[in-house]
């Protein structure tokens, strides 16, 4: 690696200078000038990114009020405007109808499906219209729960055209998290598939779905998209096939978007929360619009001879922002991806990339280093010159997997954008911008324009030049989640208790001397695998729920491909204490499976005699955390324990689990 010195920032890497020239923002001094801009004045900074990024039907008369007690942010208050709109119409309008919007490839390679604009305009307009036929109206939750497919984006295209909130539910979640989250957002319409196929196998959806439904009586109608070709049981009156809905004569291939006030919600979308079950993050339609669409503008500097590609389920919020909202707005045109990078050979990705010639690529370290496992040698099967710039997500991404993605799939060409951001924020917030930071492997760069991080102590104050904190930020920004849905008390407790005054991401991070922010993970009860958040207590709530077990308790450990894996401690209850340790784990493996899904499955599970707790009962997640990450030498608050023995015994029985392997 060559290591250039670049406006005073030692060992970064800078941008190449094309790359630069073109850019929208195209050197570090341009980058300091918008966000000095967008700190003095951040209402004529973001009216006017509002005004360049959307069409509205009317003008906001309030950028932005902030309440700082109940903690409600309102974005382009008087604002009117119609999200489909804005991905969609405003390009025909422009005379862009017949551009590609979406290159949709299978699981299984071979011939994909593509979507001009005005084809994606008009399956909108009439699914939207279907759903108008069935009475669903402004403000109606509408839960979809589909795989990479393009009816998808469609769907939730349709809901925001006719002012539905979307509720995306993974496709890769249980009957039982699917059940909940239509409960929890009070959803009467689910749209769902026959089958999903996934590395040539066939995921049942339908089943997953008939079998959620029994619980909720208020779903009113099935919308059943054919995707897999299995026979599937339809209920009369409930369920309804897609493609028939879609055809049937009083079906119009246009359908007038309702105007929706920017506050409007425009999705609800569930993650894990570091205290019990999911929460339903709201997302409105103005601000986070502005935010998802300025972000993939500046960050990835994707122009108009751009092929882009996120990688991303558009189950998780990173599909959601940068394959729906962000890039269509931008009127990009991109690739959806159906399958797997290693289906069917590890090379699946760079065929991708150079069949549709992708010039920007953003996907997660866990894939890279999935990748990464399986050698050099099938990053050079596939031409990947059309490739620029390239970015990653999710999760702490080390030095030696992002040098690796730089050299091997970028040629050593293409900046490397480490993004960070959260369900909660609606956008990316810090990362480096493609044209104009130079980039240091490992680290998220600068906050993006309007956004105030700040790295907090326990006690409140600030945190030094590289010493860790709390990462947190403090003023409002477009694309922040307004509340969590049906309960803004929780979402006051969630993310504003430990610091009043600023928003708590649960991620740690430090900053160095020239500024960069380096991200550290989770520091509570969120676990990271494979850059899907799961919630160590809806964890412990699943095996606790299993006939066998006493008591659960769940924490992260490093994995060297996941990022990290799930460790839980789990003691049995007295009378199954004497079964055969490996059936027992087996069982408890399909049972979180079944009950939240396979990501959730634990990589390790301790059987266990006891916890280790505080003289008061509290069990020490701490001792937990650092048994699971193999720190046993110092587990220093050792005295504070109940029984101290206890531990002991957790160190043998874990040392000999990962002993065995
Ligand atoms: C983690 C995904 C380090 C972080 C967009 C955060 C990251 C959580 C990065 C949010 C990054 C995301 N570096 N960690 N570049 N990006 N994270 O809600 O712990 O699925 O809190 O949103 O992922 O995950 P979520």
């Amino acid at each position: 690696m060559s290591q250039e010195a670049s406006e005073g920032i030692v060992g970064a890497l800078l941008p190449p200078e094309e790359l630069s020239r073109n850019a929208y923002v195209k050197s570090m001094g341009e980058y300091r000038d918008l966000y000095r801009r967008s700190l003095d004045d951040p209402d004529g900074f973001w009216a006017e990114v509002a005004e360049q990024q959307l069409d509205w039907y009317r003008r906001w008369h309030t950028v932005l009020s902030w309440d700082p007690e109940r903690k409600e942010a309102r974005w382009f208050e008087g604002g009117v405007l119609n999200a489909a709109y804005n991905c969609l119409d405003r390009h025909l309008a422009a005379g862009r109808g017949e551009r590609i919007a979406i290159h949709w490839d299978p699981d299984e390679p071979g011939e994909g499906r593509t979507l001009t604009y005005r084809q994606l305009h008009e399956e909108v307009c009439r699914f939207a219209n279907v759903l108008r036929k069935y009475g669903v109206g402004k403000g109606d939750r509408v839960c979809i729960y589909l795989p990479m497919i393009p009816e998808l984006p469609i769907a939730m295209l349709a809901c925001a055209r006719i002012g539905a909130v979307h509720v995306v539910v993974f496709g890769g979640f249980s009957s039982g998290a699917l059940r909940d989250r239509i409960l929890d957002s009070g959803s009467r319409t689910l749209v769902c598939c026959d089958a999903g196929r996934r590395c040539g196998k066939v995921i049942p959806l339908m089943r997953n779905a008939d079998w959620a439904l029994r619980d909720c009586p208020g779903v009113q109608n099935v919308f059943v998209v054919r995707r897999a070709g299995v026979a599937v049981e339809m209920k009369e009156g409930r369920d309804h096939w897609w493609d028939e809905e879609l055809a049937a004569e009083d079906i119009e291939g246009d359908c007038p978007p309702e105007e929706m006030n920017a506050e409007d919600p425009l999705f609800i979308l569930y993650t894990a929360s570091s205290t019990g079950r999911p929460v339903g993050v709201l997302h409105t339609t103005g601000g986070y619009l502005v935010q998802a669409s300025i972000t993939h503008r500046w960050v990835f500097d994707v122009h108009d001879e751009d092929v882009w590609w996120c990688a991303a389920d558009v189950g998780w919020v990173t599909g959601h922002s940068y394959l729906v909202y962000g890039p269509l707005v931008n009127g990009s045109s991109q690739v959806m991806f159906e399958g797997v990078a290693t289906y069917p050979h590890p090379d699946r990705f760079w065929q991708i990339c150079e069949k549709y010639r992708v010039s920007v690529l953003y996907t997660a370290p866990t894939v890279i280093r999935s990748l990464m496992k399986h050698g050099d040698k099938w990053t050079t099967t596939c031409d990947l010159s059309s490739l620029r710039v390239l970015g990653t997500v999710g999760e702490p991404v080390s030095p030696d997997v992002w040098l690796w993605y730089r050299n091997n799939i970028g040629g050593g060409r293409c900046p490397v954008l480490d993004t960070w951001w959260q369900t909660e924020t609606g956008g990316i917030l810090i990362a480096p911008l493609a044209g104009a930071t130079p980039t240091k492997p490992g680290s998220s760069g600068f906050p993006f324009p309007g956004v105030v991080p700040v790295i907090l102590r326990q006690d409140r104050t600030e945190a030094d030049v590289d010493e860790s904190g709390f990462l947190c930020i403090k003023q409002p920004w477009p694309g922040m989640m307004r509340t969590i849905y049906g309960n803004h008390k929780l979402f006051v407790e969630t993310y504003y208790s430990l610091f009043p005054d600023a928003y708590l991401t649960g991620d740690g991070c430090r900053v160095d001397a020239d500024g960069y922010y380096w991200l550290q993970g989770r520091v509570d009860n969120v676990i990271n695998a494979s850059g899907f958040r799961i919630g160590a207590c809806e964890v412990e709530s699943a095996l606790a729920g299993h006939q066998f077990v006493s008591e659960a308790a769940v924490v992260g450990m490093p994995h060297a491909v996941k990022g990290q894996g799930i460790y839980a401690f789990v003691i049995l209850k007295g009378e199954y204490e004497k079964l055969d340790s490996d059936e027992v784990r087996t069982d408890l493996l399909r049972y979180v499976g079944n009950r939240i899904g396979p990501i959730a499955r634990p990589d390790v599970i301790q059987l266990a005699a006891a916890l280790p707790r505080t003289r008061s009962g509290k069990v020490m997640r701490g001792i937990l955390r650092n048994i699971a990450e193999g720190k046993t030498d110092r587990l220093a608050d050792r005295e504070t324990l109940a029984d101290p023995g206890v531990v002991e015994q957790l160190i043998a029985g874990s040392k000999e689990l990962l002993d065995k392997g």
